[in-house]
């Protein structure tokens, strides 16, 4: 697909890889809408990209049908807000953070898939995932996180096909460790010692790699049904997920 002039909906665009995504957008000449639960940050990455700032919360059915009404409409949709456990342990996360990571992370995604596909019939459109290394390999640290993305992998491969006849491509976006304030935040990342965090500093993956693959699920229409690993080095082998972080 073309990006010119079309009309273009990033989720969690207020930071991170979804702020780099929606400032490449707007470069591209999308009609970006920067949606996003902190409507601050949505509007400053709306400055920042040329687009427009609307604040949803994705865990909300009625939120995330009202955001896909509120356009005439929509070509792109980059499903992408996102959050970690941030707990030390399975055992003591609070279950109200597991049920608010799930339904962020995937219920949510699943949400404004179906609303944009819907609004998406008859012309076609284009969807953009992102799920993680971890929904490819277990994660043992986010066990939950990893649940929740390796959901997303395979929601993302299942209802490519259903989506394909409609001519609607959804495809997967699989990062390793990448440069934004979630990884920054990440109280894992901050307990490490100095020379721990050097190390992973070699590892991270800048967003601007991961909004490389992002427009390429854009731009070329052979490309459906596709998880993409985005990573420093190959994908880690089954059981080797970096521990300590
Ligand atoms: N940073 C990494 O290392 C990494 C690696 C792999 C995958 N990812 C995934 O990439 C995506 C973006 O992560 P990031 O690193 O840019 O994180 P980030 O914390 O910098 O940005 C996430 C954005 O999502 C928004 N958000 C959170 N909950 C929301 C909700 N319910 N509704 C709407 N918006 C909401 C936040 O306000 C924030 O602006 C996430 O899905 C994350 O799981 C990140």
């Amino acid at each position: 697909m073309q990006i010119k002039d079309k009309v273009a909906i990033v989720t969690g665009g207020g930071s991170g890889i979804g702020r780099a995504t929606c400032v490449r957008l707007g470069e591209l000449g999308a009609r970006v809408v920067v949606a996003d639960v902190n409507l601050a940050a949505a509007q400053e990455t709306a400055e920042l990209c040329g687009g427009s700032a609307y604040q949803v919360d994705v865990t909300s059915p009625q939120e995330c049908t009202a955001l896909i009404h509120s356009l005439q409409t929509v070509d792109i949709l980059h499903n992408n807000a996102g959050l970690l456990t941030n707990s030390e342990d399975f055992l003591t996360a609070p279950p109200e953070r597991l049920v608010r990571l799930v339904n962020t992370n995937l219920v949510g995604l699943m949400l404004l898939t179906q609303a944009a596909a819907l609004s998406m019939m008859g012309k076609g459109g284009v969807i953009v995932n992102t799920a993680s290394v971890s929904g490819l390999r277990p994660w043992p640290l986010d066990p939950i996180y990893s649940a929740s993305k390796a959901g997303v992998v395979f929601f993302t491969r299942a209802v490519a096909e259903q989506l394909r006849a409609h001519n609607i491509r959804v495809n997967t976006i699989c990062p390793g460790l990448v440069r934004t304030p979630m990884a920054a935040n990440s109280p894992r990342i901050q307990a490490l010692t100095p020379e721990q965090r050097l190390k992973v500093d070699e590892m991270l993956v800048e967003p601007a790699e991961v909004v490389d693959v992002v427009i390429e699920f854009i731009q070329d229409d052979s490309l459906f049904g596709e998880a993409r690993f985005i990573g420093k080095s190959g994908l880690p082998p089954e059981g080797k997920m970096i521990r300590g972080l």
